[in-house]
């Protein structure tokens, strides 16, 4: 069998983490190394390494690090200098719950474990682990959304949840590998994703590098890509799925999904058990706000007026309502779905 498990976003390489630099795509592929956590950090922030799945496992290499570089030899100091990491790398990003689920994973390891020199190794061990699962619960998830697709079908996203979100293998992307590994023809309609071209940027050069057969639009077009008929399913990923049952993902999803329904196009976000967010709410959820130069200038070139306030809301919400069903490691989640996760998800 192929294997279009091809890019490693995310790995844990001794005593640092490396990592593609997404902010250079798709003109170059460039891999960095981070040694401290402050440095993983700031690439959270500026999305050198982006997409829920990767921060997660991004953010928790950085409590290791911090882990690795602390001089305290008593249990407590050790503790102090791991839970400040934890608190710095929390801070980084605001909507995507892997961030938080990865970087708690680690302070409780490091907590379990007796002495600062045994909580070294577990961390370590532990970050290794979730690297691995990462890619292990993509293809699980790919396999299980790729039986809702059939040979021939066009496929639209957003944004990019493909390996370059994940460790590897991706989400949404990774239901589109799994389905042209189960032998079905796919195609790929990809918005260009603004204000930061997620999908221009990377999720094309992923599918173009794979082979896979796709399409690059405008987001302008993609209601009317849905009511010609051009569009056979949505598949998304997510930052945050709440206990309600509403999906939080990229700027533009929630259209996308009011547009499918409008057109009876089955919407179908994709996202491993480390999105899900079982404690809150859809309006507990903080939506990130990023930078005006995002949206004034594109890579870099000024494009609107100077002195146009902005607005730049990262991430929007889905409710449930437009779910079709939630393709998850766990199994499928079928509509209604804010009554049945539970019974997938514990
Ligand atoms: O701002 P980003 O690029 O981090 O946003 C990423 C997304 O919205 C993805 O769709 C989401 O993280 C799912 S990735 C498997």
């Amino acid at each position: 069998m192929e294997d279009f498990f091809t890019l490693r976003t995310v790995a844990w390489a001794g005593r640092s983490v490396r990592m593609i630099d997404q902010t250079v795509l798709p003109s170059k592929l460039v891999y960095r190394s981070y040694a401290r956590y402050s440095d993983v950090a700031t690439a959270i922030k500026t999305m050198v390494v982006r997409g829920a799945p990767a921060i997660g496992v991004a953010a928790a290499m950085g409590v290791a690090l911090a882990a690795l570089d602390s001089t305290a030899s008593d249990k407590k100091g050790f503790m102090a200098d791991v839970e400040k990491a934890a608190a710095v790398l929390k801070s980084t990003r605001p909507t995507a719950v892997n961030l938080f689920w990865g970087v708690d994973r680690v302070v409780r390891t490091a907590r379990r474990a007796s002495t600062a020199r045994e909580a070294r190794a577990a961390v370590v061990a532990e970050v290794k682990r979730m690297e691995e699962e990462d890619v292990a619960a993509n293809r699980k998830l790919g396999r299980i959304g790729a039986e809702l697709i059939e040979d021939g079908d066009t496929i639209m996203t957003q944004c990019n949840a493909g390996a370059l979100a994940t460790v590897g293998y991706g989400t949404a992307l990774g239901v589109v590998r799994a389905a042209r590994e189960a032998g079905k023809f796919v195609k790929v309609l990809v918005p260009e994703t603004r204000p930061a071209l997620q999908g221009a940027r990377l999720t094309a050069f992923e599918l173009v590098r794979d082979g896979f057969d796709c399409r690059l639009i405008a987001d302008t077009a993609v209601g009317y890509m849905l009511s010609r008929g051009a569009v056979d399913k949505v598949v998304v990923g997510a930052d945050r799925i709440t206990r309600d049952g509403w999906v939080f993902n990229k700027i533009g999803t929630y259209q996308m999904a009011v547009l499918a329904r409008r057109h009876h196009v089955p919407f179908y976000p994709a996202a491993p058990r480390s999105t899900f967010d079982l404690e809150r709410t859809h309006d507990q959820v903080t939506i990130e706000e990023r930078s005006a130069s995002e949206v004034v200038s594109i890579r870099g070139r000024r494009i609107a007026p100077k002195g146009i306030p902005v607005g730049n809301p990262a991430f929007d919400g889905t409710p449930p309502e437009l779910v079709t069903s939630i393709v998850t490691d766990a199994g499928l989640i079928r509509s209604p779905v804010a009554r049945n996760i539970r019974k997938v998800i514990s």
